[in-house]
């Protein structure tokens, strides 16, 4: 094979054979077809599509480049078949879910395999936002997260370098290429580690509006239920829901002070969205791995999930119990009239938050752990003029006028409501 005649041949519109797509994924792995190549691909993908067959079948290459692992026979220490059901978010601001998620749905016997990863840009990661915890490690061996989860049921860590290497590769590109925003591509790099990963069931979490990669509802549909086929036909119990990421999940938005968020959730508190949203993917969680007669909502109230999360994070040698890091630095942003707060954009806050140092702008960068945004109001509250809607939160305040900069814009104050309100759960 050739890599200009594979590059040709998508330019023009023309379906990659099955032998064309394996050829390409290996050979790029191993550095054989250039980085300019692989990107002059991707970027004729990105105009060009992929038949469903073709997004199948890139998918398994890059399931191919790695190893995958096997969760069919995991049990709990008194000898009960665990089955396995993760969740995967395509990424949002102020999205701390898997946090209080994955004890939630571990509390009804059901293992969670949350595999993580960390945030690039303005939207977090659930790795960043543990490691706020002191002592807390994201790095586990198979084995060690294998034991975890036999032993307490949930488990969230790094993703190993093992899974899906040709991903890892092809992502770092796709990132300074312009080819990240391709439905077939976003597909199979998110279904490539998923199915690696071996999960039972997998319930996607599609986030749609401003916070998210896909800003309307039809690219957002058309993503989901691509990745739906994907796993599917790959043997994995695969749903999914489309939610809402036009303003921010909850009140906060950052790491430490999500994780703060989590546990209130977890404690039977926390803002009405993160608890509708995280106890509507536990039901769609428990339902896959074939647990329909429970209501996932008791074990926030009752204390069950709370008792998981401890024992998770105790076995990752953190500190449930310590105080988390604080930012040295705060400052308040107040309503300039009364009114109604219509707006409160995603996107806007989420390049705060990653401004004031929450997120990092190249790999390499450390995160603040206390740094974000802390917010006082929700799209549809009444607010009166210099009432506090947010607190900027940071280590570097030389951040601050950079992070005003990104919120200017990013909210209104109505004489009326916003109805544009949407419903936040739907089926793609
Ligand atoms: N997340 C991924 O893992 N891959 C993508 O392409 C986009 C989001």
């Amino acid at each position: 094979f050739d890599a200009i005649e594979i590059i040709r041949t998508k330019r023009d519109r023309q379906q990659l054979s099955p032998e064309q797509i394996d050829w390409v994924v290996d050979a790029y792995t191993r550095g054989v077809v250039a980085d300019e190549q692989m990107a002059a691909l991707n970027m004729a993908i990105l105009l060009n599509g992929m038949e469903r067959t073709e997004i199948a079948r890139w998918t398994q290459a890059m399931i191919a480049s790695g190893e995958r692992l096997d969760f069919s026979g995991l049990r709990s220490p008194d000898g009960v078949t665990r089955p396995t059901a993760d969740k995967h978010s395509t990424g949002g601001v102020g999205d701390k879910i898997t946090l209080p998620l994955a004890p939630l749905v571990a509390v009804y016997g059901v293992a969670v395999p949350q595999l993580s990863g960390r945030g690039l840009g303005h939207t977090g990661g659930t790795l960043d936002k543990l490691e706020a915890i002191p002592g807390w490690q994201a790095n586990l061996t198979n084995q060690q997260m294998m034991d975890q989860l036999s032993e307490i049921g949930a488990v969230i860590c790094a993703a190993g370098s093992g899974l899906a290497p040709a991903d890892k590769k092809l992502y770092a590109l796709r990132d300074v290429t312009g080819t990240v925003e391709a439905i077939p591509l976003i597909a199979s790099s998110i279904m490539s580690k998923k199915i690696a990963e071996g999960t039972g069931t997998l319930v996607l979490d599609v986030k749609c509006g401003s916070g998210a990669f896909m800003k309307n509802e039809q690219d957002a549909r058309e993503l989901a239920r691509t990745m739906v086929d994907l796993g599917r036909d790959a043997g994995v119990n695969t749903t999914a829901l489309l939610t809402d990421m036009s303003t921010p999940l909850g009140l906060t938005a950052g790491n430490a002070i999500e994780v703060e968020e989590s546990v209130e959730v977890l404690a039977g508190g926390g803002p009405a969205d993160v608890v509708e949203l995280t106890v509507a993917l536990a039901r769609e969680m428990l339902a896959g791995a074939g647990v329909t007669d429970q209501d996932p909502a008791e074990a926030l109230k009752d204390g069950r999930a709370m008792d998981v999360w401890r024992k998770m994070i105790s076995a990752q040698s953190g500190d449930p119990d310590a105080a988390l890091p604080q930012a040295r630095e705060s400052q308040v942003v107040t309503a300039r009239s009364s009114g109604i707060l219509s707006r409160l954009d995603a996107m806007s806050v989420g390049l705060a938050a990653w401004r004031l140092g929450a997120g990092r702008a190249r790999k390499e960068d450390p995160v603040q752990a206390g740094a974000g945004v802390r917010m006082h109001a929700k799209p549809g509250d009444t607010v009166q003029q210099g009432q506090p809607l947010m607190t900027l939160l940071t280590d570097t305040p030389e951040a601050f006028d950079r992070a005003l900069a990104a919120l200017e814009g990013g909210y209104d104050i109505s004489a009326e409501g916003s109805d544009e309100a949407r419903a936040a759960l739907e089926r793609p």
